[in-house]
């Protein structure tokens, strides 16, 4: 009888893990600190933010869905369902602390024709790297979380603030491994869209800035510099302007 997709991928995990068992020399002692590191970091809430932060990107980067159009990108511990659509591309507040941006996309398909009627599930953090319920209720649950669709020529805008380059938690077990591995728990500057329309594959990506220090060293190594955007200025006026490609469904 053939095997089933979970029984070979299984089989490779194993295979994978004895090798690097053979390779380091690991000890029973180190196996079982390793069941009680990831046991620990699940029970500290940190299960989400474990594996996606070193996962996650993996998986993204093999899905074989996904052969064309604007890079994938990690959703994120982050991201909450079910967001407003926005009113005239306002998702940040007038006191919304930070500096204002404005956001212009369009949207195509991979023979860099419009599409319109798509949704765009925009969320992102604050001018001091916060998300909206994630922040312990310094901010109102739908802050800087909304949707907008493309008109008939794909395009769409958005008025906003630049999200702060932010740390992923790193006080619990997730931050101690990332700093056992040497590195920071920085991640860049970004905004997170997601891309719904029937016709095509829904996209989850996220848009980053050129320049921004933390783009080659991402601490849950998702950023992409096909993705980062120059930010661009009309006096104090700074924008931001990018296209989405989307893969028409198979
Ligand atoms: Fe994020």
């Amino acid at each position: 009888m053939e095997k089933t997709r979970v029984a070979n991928i299984t089989s490779d995990l194993i295979d994978a893990v004895h090798e690097i068992c053979i390779k380091h020399a690991v000890t029973h002692s180190e196996y079982r600190a390793a069941i009680n590191f990831i046991s620990h970091a699940i029970d500290s809430g940190e299960r989400s933010l474990l594996f996606d932060a070193f996962l996650e990107a993996n998986v993204v980067a093999s899905d074989p869905t996904k052969i064309s159009g604007t890079t994938s990108q990690v959703l994120g511990p982050f991201y909450l369902p079910d967001m407003p659509f926005i009113k005239d591309g306002v998702l940040a507040r007038k006191n919304e602390p930070g500096e204002r941006l404005r956001v212009f996309g369009k949207v195509l398909n991979t023979k860099s024709e419009p599409i319109g009627g798509v949704e765009l599930d925009f969320w992102q953090a604050d001018a001091q790297g916060r998300y909206s319920h994630f922040d312990g209720g310094a901010t109102p649950e739908e802050n800087l979380r909304g949707k907008v669709e493309s008109n008939g020529t794909g395009d769409f805008f958005l008025e906003t603030v630049k999200p702060a380059q932010y740390t992923i938690p790193d006080s619990g077990p997730t931050g101690l491994l990332l700093k056992e591995m040497g590195r920071h728990p920085w991640r860049p500057a970004h905004l997170h869209v997601i891309a719904r329309h029937p016709d095509y594959s829904t996209l989850t990506t996220q848009i980053y800035f050129e320049g921004d220090e933390y783009l080659e060293s991402d601490a849950v190594r998702a950023a992409s510099t096909d993705l980062a955007f120059p930010l661009t200025y009309e006096g104090e006026q700074a924008s931001v302007s990018f296209n989405l490609v989307l893969q028409a469904c198979r």
